[in-house]
């Protein structure tokens, strides 16, 4: 039976409450798995992921990422699937694929676009497909919606709708959270929005920002990740800069945060999957339309370039004392990418171990959350089954809660006289009296 044009989309939102279609979530990470888990408190959600061993593990209520406890998988209407053709029978699908950039700094949209292959195959007309992964202003309609409507000989707003829905989701935040965080979304025409608005709704009780249009949503995004970039660049620079006058940088930012306006950022590393890769997504665009962008290439060398700061002032005080740089040890505390989590993509405290070790120190490294396996097969770089108690200098490069309470005579009983302790999240600024401490 053919269904009449203008009632195609008016029941979806009842079909998915009914459960009468499933709603699919492609991508079943950081992103993709809280969302998929919390719609399937009030729909039925079929939630697909190419890694297989991923969904070995989620099929037993295990999130590898840590980030969902076991009784969130509980009591709820999910089918875990890595096979392509169970999403087939779904209305609404959400793509939550990786966007990474190539090693040249320019967008990796392999993911998507295999994605949206895929589910270009499965459309069907009356369906709707939201976005979810980060991308440049365009890329929902420019790049994706050309391989929907050429894999499904379906056509854009007519026979199905797209959408644009950026997450804000912070791993390891256990206060700002996916449902009591306002959510952005678009759609590419009004019935697409009330749609996606009112699926979204299912679990957000209105806290939502209906976006005038999709690259509007997709520009949010971007620029809510660009700006937190370029603010901790500019703290990156002036923490080079004091450090050439021996001022603390964090007693300056101390006593300039004590007027009413000026913004609290911080220096350090900038790694991770978002803040240090999504403004390379803005400018490959800026780019592309024929303005090259100064600040927000700026900010990015300048945040590339700090962990080559960190190794440089470690071999300078491991040399001030007096130590042959190939017999010097230094143990690095922390490699993920942030604070209690096990995320290591993109971490710039690799870079500083591989930096320090293309001088030929010996350099240790421990971490309570990095997965061992994980870091070795990405990085090549091995966690110490125990510290020892000779080092020339430590670097506590993250802030695990494991760490908080740590004081210097610990710090003592693991290090040579004379050592240097460096305090890259300056968490133990006023604390540390015998070693040589330095932090950015
Ligand atoms: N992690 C964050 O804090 C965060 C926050 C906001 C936005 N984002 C954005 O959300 C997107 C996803 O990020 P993430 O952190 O969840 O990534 P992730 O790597 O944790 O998860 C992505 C998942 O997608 C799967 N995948 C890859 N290609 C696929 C395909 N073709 N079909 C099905 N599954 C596929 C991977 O196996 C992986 O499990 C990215 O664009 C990211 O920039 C991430």
């Amino acid at each position: 039976m053919q269904i009449k044009e203008e009632l195609l989309f008016s029941e979806v939102l009842n079909d998915l409450k009914t459960k009468k279609y499933p709603i699919a979530v492609i991508g079943l990470g950081y992103v993709g798995l809280p969302i998929a888990l919390e719609l399937a408190k009030h729909s039925a959600v079929i939630g697909f992921d190419i890694n297989v061993p991923k969904i070995d593990q989620l099929k037993e209520g295990i999130d590898p990422n840590g980030e969902s406890e076991p009784k969130a998988f509980e009591g709820i209407d999910i089918q875990f699937t890595h096979n392509g053709n169970d999403i087939a029978d779904a209305k609404f699908y959400i793509v939550a694929v990786p966007t990474p950039v190539t090693r040249f700094n320019v967008p990796d949209l392999k993911p998507l676009q295999s994605a949206s292959a895929l589910l270009g195959k499965f459309l069907k007309p009356g369906d709707i497909v939201v976005y979810e992964s980060t991308v440049y202003p365009g890329c929902t309609e420019e790049d994706c919606v050309p391989i929907l409507e050429k894999e499904s000989k379906l056509k854009m707003g007519k026979d199905f709708k797209v959408g644009y829905s950026p997450e804000r989701i912070n791993p390891g935040d256990k206060v700002h959270t996916l449902t009591n965080t306002i959510k952005i979304v678009s759609g590419c025409d009004q019935e697409a929005l009330d749609i996606i608005a009112g699926v979204y709704n299912f679990i957000m009780n209105d806290k939502l920002h209906l976006a005038p249009s999709i690259k509007v949503a997709e520009a949010a995004k971007i620029v809510e990740n660009t700006q937190r970039d370029l603010n901790i660049a500019l703290m990156n620079e002036l923490s080079m800069i004091f450090d050439r006058m021996g001022i603390s940088t964090m007693d300056v930012l101390e006593a300039a945060e004590t007027k009413w306006n000026f913004l609290k950022f911080y220096p350090g590393l900038v790694g991770g999957h978002c803040i240090g890769v999504d403004p390379y997504y803005l400018t490959h665009k800026s780019i592309e339309l024929g303005y090259s962008p100064e600040i927000i290439l700026s900010g990015r060398k300048v945040n590339d370039n700090l962990s080559r700061h960190v190794a440089k002032k470690t071999i300078q005080f491991v040399s001030q004392q007096g130590k042959n740089i190939l017999n010097a040890k230094v143990l690095v505390m922390g490699i993920t990418f942030k604070e209690n989590v096990s995320d290591i993509r993109n971490s710039k405290v690799v870079e500083v171990v591989k930096e320090l070790e293309s001088y030929g120190v010996k350099v240790d490294v421990t971490d309570p959350c990095a997965d061992e396996a994980e870091l070795f097969n990405e990085y090549g770089v091995k966690l110490i089954p125990e510290i020892s108690n000779d080092y020339n200098c430590v670097i506590v490069a993250v802030k695990h809660e494991q760490y908080a309470q740590l004081k210097e005579d610990y710090f003592l009983s693991i290090t040579n006289p004379g050592a240097a302790f460096i305090d890259i999240k300056s968490q133990y600024r006023g604390q540390i009296n015998e070693l040589i401490y330095w932090c950015l």
